[in-house]
């Protein structure tokens, strides 16, 4: 059996920066409530006509120059989002065709904010299986469109961008374990209600923007990622104290800081971008990967922990020696 390693990292996020104080003009909100519940500073909000796949190539093809790889030599492409461009075809197809390659399997993956721990598990897996040898592994989010700008519980929360990763095999790891969950037992705590309805009437109305109980899903996110991590380092027999760098799922400061306190891990040790980039669904984590590797913070033979929580309830983790 091969093993996989991250040999590329790349990500985009769209020009247009919306900032707390922007968003006080338009909603009853402050700067100050903003930052001290979730730490978040500014988001960034995709241009009009700027899609997922966009973003998604973007961040690939950074990712694909990093790894000093042609896109003819990528034989998996999985996409984490639930903003694709189109129902069908997969945003996957669409990147597939982008990059000029065909034959390779190509689909996407939603599960909410862990889409990328999914697509991670799953493209590990190819790997590790003989079935695939690279895998371009992508999380890009669009969720501004999804976003009710009226609401201002959850308007200041989320933002847009992408982030990807080449996956390679290798005869050491790299990825040392993936753990992926789900409960359907939360639905209603964190979705957006409409979808294929059972009937055409009523169809994208409302309920086509993001419904939260923020309460609740702040502190199962909490319960959640302590016990993926611990579940994590168990599996390994590895001990909190080896993790050098914890790389979560950005929703808020505060359940980032709540995971780090469980593993003893002093805030040095945690990647955090929701400040600057809010929450960005699955491209939260290849986002803040790709940010602390391209700025140094993250070195080669380092122990990584990536986290993540979303709508599903979803929850996973990867154990990554990078
Ligand atoms: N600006 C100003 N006030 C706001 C506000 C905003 N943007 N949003 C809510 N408020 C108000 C509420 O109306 C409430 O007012 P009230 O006391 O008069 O009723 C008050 O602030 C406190 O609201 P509450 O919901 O108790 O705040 P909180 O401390 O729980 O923080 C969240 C709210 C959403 C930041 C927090 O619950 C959270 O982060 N939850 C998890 C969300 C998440 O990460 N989701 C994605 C998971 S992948």
């Amino acid at each position: 059996m091969s093993y996989s390693r991250i040999t590329g990292t790349g990500s985009y996020l769209p020009e247009r920066v919306v900032t707390n104080k922007d968003l006080e003009k338009t909603m009853d909100t402050s700067d100050e409530w903003i930052r001290e519940r979730t730490g978040i500073r500014r988001r960034h909000i995709a241009a009009d006509g700027e899609r997922c796949s966009d973003m998604a190539l973007a961040a690939a093809h950074q990712a694909m120059e990093m790894a000093e790889i042609e896109p003819e030599e990528i034989d998996l492409i999985i996409v984490g989002t639930v903003t694709p461009d189109k129902i069908f075809p997969s945003t996957a197809c669409i990147i597939q065709r982008r990059l000029g390659i065909r034959g390779c399997p190509a689909f996407d993956i939603q599960a909410a904010c862990s889409g990328f721990i999914y697509a991670l598990d799953l493209a590990n897996r190819q790997i590790q299986t003989g079935a695939a040898k690279t895998a371009l592994v992508i999380g890009s989010e669009i969720l501004s469109r999804l976003t009710n700008w009226d609401d201002r519980a959850t308007a200041v929360l989320f933002g847009d961008g992408a982030g990807a990763v080449i996956l390679q095999a290798s005869d050491e790891p790299g990825i040392v374990s993936t753990h992926i969950h789900s409960d359907g037992r939360y639905e209603d705590l964190l979705h957006v209600p409409e979808g294929i309805g059972t009937s055409l009437e009523g169809l994208l109305v409302e309920g086509a923007f993001i419904r939260m109980d923020g309460n609740a899903v702040f502190r199962r996110a909490v319960a959640t990622l302590g016990s993926i991590a611990q579940e994590t380092l168990a599996n390994n027999g590895i001990d909190k104290h080896d993790v050098d760098w914890l790389v979560p799922h950005q929703a808020n400061l505060r359940i980032i800081s709540a995971a780090a306190k469980k593993l003893d891990l002093s805030m040095d040790h945690v990647v955090v971008t929701v400040d600057e980039h809010a929450n960005t669904s699955s491209a939260s984590i290849p986002l803040a990967l790709n940010t602390a590797i391209r700025d140094g913070r993250i070195e080669r033979g380092q122990l990584l922990l990536f986290e993540a929580f979303g709508a599903g309830f979803t929850w996973g983790s990867a154990l990554v020696r990078y």
